[in-house]
């Protein structure tokens, strides 16, 4: 369920028409849901009612501050994978106690900052990790709270790129790796053992998979603990699907109740790492059609969003919906296109071979189920400002991020020093196009 819904043929982002919102911000736009977030959020947090646990949403997902905030009201902890990300989760005003800090290669600094906010977990990935946390924070007079990543080595059949989870993934320790370093770790004053974790991949439609990996982790999590290691926590990380197109994912209802089930007799607080099923498909981009050219036997679309904006149907081969934000022409044909965005690449498209009522140029078209991974993975490619990010509530607008103008994306960079010139050569003239070529491009084009 989200609250992008027609009516009398217009879609509307909860009460605003996304022709208006474009119209307004301009585009490309990313449109997110109040309603949608929240509703989400909530959700997943009651279909665990009844074991204590924590949802820690994964900030890779969407990171901006607003959605952040957002979550953090609801009381969300946070799922991390940089500095960058602790810190994005600081300024929304998240409870950093809540906070799991995951991935393959921190840093140094990344520990230290980790350690210094006091993030509830860190969770390792490997034994190099592990022995470098434990110098950071014996450094720091700190006792360093950790978990092991454990690899439980189930395929989540879905797409290559995001299976995680696999022995030949570069994720997590093996559960004979785990075996033997936690006993270390236990062992070591400058470490304390909170918790045992897993995350097999990304955009999973099957509850199998989650539950293979969980009896996994419970398995050794048990062995374990006739050792004597206790875990306050099992995190079964994120990677609960969406519907893109057709896709028939479990709803959280689904998902939260064999959790429960998997892990009644689990006398620990069970955390979750949910990215996508929150955000995805509670955003939209709006994009503009700037041409329809026809060109050989085909037809593209040519829209003001490209690949820099929206990355999965490049990267992932990914399904996106697309409609027209406004109703439909009456007697309009049908056509069958490519759309593409402006960047010189041929594997610039948000879809291809799409049937589609044949637009205009002028256009509003909206890109679903963007949410997740779609502004957190934009980039600057061909000197392309990212695009602007709204949150309607209502009738409300909050904007998010403000589009970004040419001078931001040269802020920092520096043309190099004015050759100098030679003597009799460096009259005014040169000397001030030189001034003048230093001058950043917002100052240079007024
Ligand atoms: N926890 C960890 C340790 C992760 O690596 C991830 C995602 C998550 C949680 C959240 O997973 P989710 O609930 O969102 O599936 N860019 C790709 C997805 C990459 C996912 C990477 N890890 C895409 O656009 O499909």
């Amino acid at each position: 369920m989200n609250h992008f819904q027609r009516k009398g043929g217009v879609l509307l982002a909860e009460d605003l028409p996304v022709e208006a919102l474009a119209e307004r911000y301009g585009t490309p736009l990313y449109v997110y849901s109040t309603a949608t977030l929240t509703r989400h959020w909530k959700v997943l947090h009651r279909s665990l009612a009844g074991i204590r646990h924590v949802v820690c949403y994964a900030v890779k997902a969407n990171s901006n501050l607003a959605v952040l905030g957002l979550f953090a009201r609801l009381g969300s902890g946070f799922d991390i994978v940089s500095g960058g990300e602790l810190f994005r989760v600081l300024r929304a005003g998240g409870d950093p106690r809540k906070v799991v800090f995951s991935g393959v290669g921190k840093t140094d600094e990344e520990i230290a900052f980790a350690l210094e906010a006091g993030v509830r977990v860190l969770n390792v990935e490997s034994a190099p990790e592990l022995a470098r946390i434990s110098i950071v924070a014996r450094r720091m007079g700190r006792r360093a709270p950790i978990a092991l990543r454990v690899n439980p080595d189930v395929d989540p059949r879905t797409h290559p790129y995001i299976s995680t989870g696999l022995r030949d993934n570069k994720f997590g320790v093996s559960v004979d790796d785990a075996r033997r370093l936690y006993p270390l770790a236990a062992k070591d004053p400058a470490l304390e053992v909170k918790g045992i974790a897993c995350h097999i991949g990304s955009q999973i439609t099957t509850v199998r998979p989650f539950l293979d990996a969980i009896d996994r982790v419970l398995a050794l999590a048990k062995d374990l603990g006739r050792q004597g290691i206790r875990f306050a926590h099992l995190d079964v990380g994120g990677g609960l699907g969406i519907t893109y197109k057709d896709e028939a994912p479990p709803h959280p209802d689904e998902y939260g109740a064999a959790i429960r089930k998997a892990l009644a007799r689990f006398p620990g607080e069970v955390l979750l790492e949910p990215g996508r099923v929150l955000v995805g498909n509670a955003g939209i981009l709006a994009t503009k059609v700037l041409y329809v050219k026809r060109s050989g036997r085909k037809t593209f679309v040519v829209v003001d969003a490209a690949m820099n904006d929206l990355v999965r149907p490049s990267y992932y081969g990914a399904h996106h919906e697309i409609e027209l934000a406004g109703a439909a022409r009456e007697g309009g044909r049908e056509i069958t296109a490519d759309v593409v965005g402006p960047i010189c690449e041929s594997s610039d498209f948000l879809a291809k071979r799409r049937r589609m009522p044949e637009p205009q140029p002028g256009d509003v078209l909206v890109v679903r189920s963007a949410g997740a991974y779609g502004f957190a993975m934009s980039s600057n490619y061909n000197t392309r400002p990212r695009a602007a990010e709204v949150l309607v509530d209502g009738r409300r607008v909050h904007v998010a991020r403000r589009r970004e103008s040419w001078a931001d994306l040269v802020r920092g960079e520096r043309t190099l020093p004015a050759p100098k010139a030679r003597a009799g050569q460096a009259g005014p003239a040169v000397r001030r196009r030189a001034r003048r070529q230093a001058l950043p491009a917002s100052r240079r084009i007024g």
